[in-house]
């Protein structure tokens, strides 16, 4: 067991649970989300787009043209400005395990 610890490591950076942890922080990071895009990433005002079971790749890019200024929307690039990469990240996550 002299490579346990090495290996634990390894399997917590590694293992399939990885994506959903980043979905579980995601959930959390995407509270104030909801208010327009829905508990499930189902939009809840007419016009708003749904995120559930959004590719995340997709998610995350969008999230950083908004943050950049590259994507231009009143209402959706101030949210983008507070987020991190790290967010981002976790956010694309949870919205790509939804079901759409
Ligand atoms: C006040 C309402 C509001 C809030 C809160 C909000 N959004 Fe949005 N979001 C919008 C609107 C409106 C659009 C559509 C913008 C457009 O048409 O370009 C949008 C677009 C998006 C898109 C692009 C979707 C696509 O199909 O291209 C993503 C991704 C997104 N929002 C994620 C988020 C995330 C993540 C949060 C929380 C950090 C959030 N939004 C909070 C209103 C909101």
């Amino acid at each position: 067991m002299k490579y346990f610890p090495f290996a634990a490591i390894l399997l917590a950076l590694g293992a399939p649970s990885l994506h959903a942890a980043d979905a579980a922080a995601g959930k959390e990071r995407a509270v104030v989300c909801t208010a327009c895009h829905g508990g499930e990433g189902k939009a809840v005002i007419p016009g708003y787009p749904h995120l559930a079971g959004q590719n995340a790749q997709y998610t995350a890019k969008q999230l950083k043209a908004f943050r950049d200024g590259t994507r231009v929307d009143p209402v959706m690039a101030p949210m983008a400005k507070l987020l991190s990469d790290a967010d981002i990240e976790v956010l694309a996550a949870w919205y790509a395990s939804l079901k759409p």
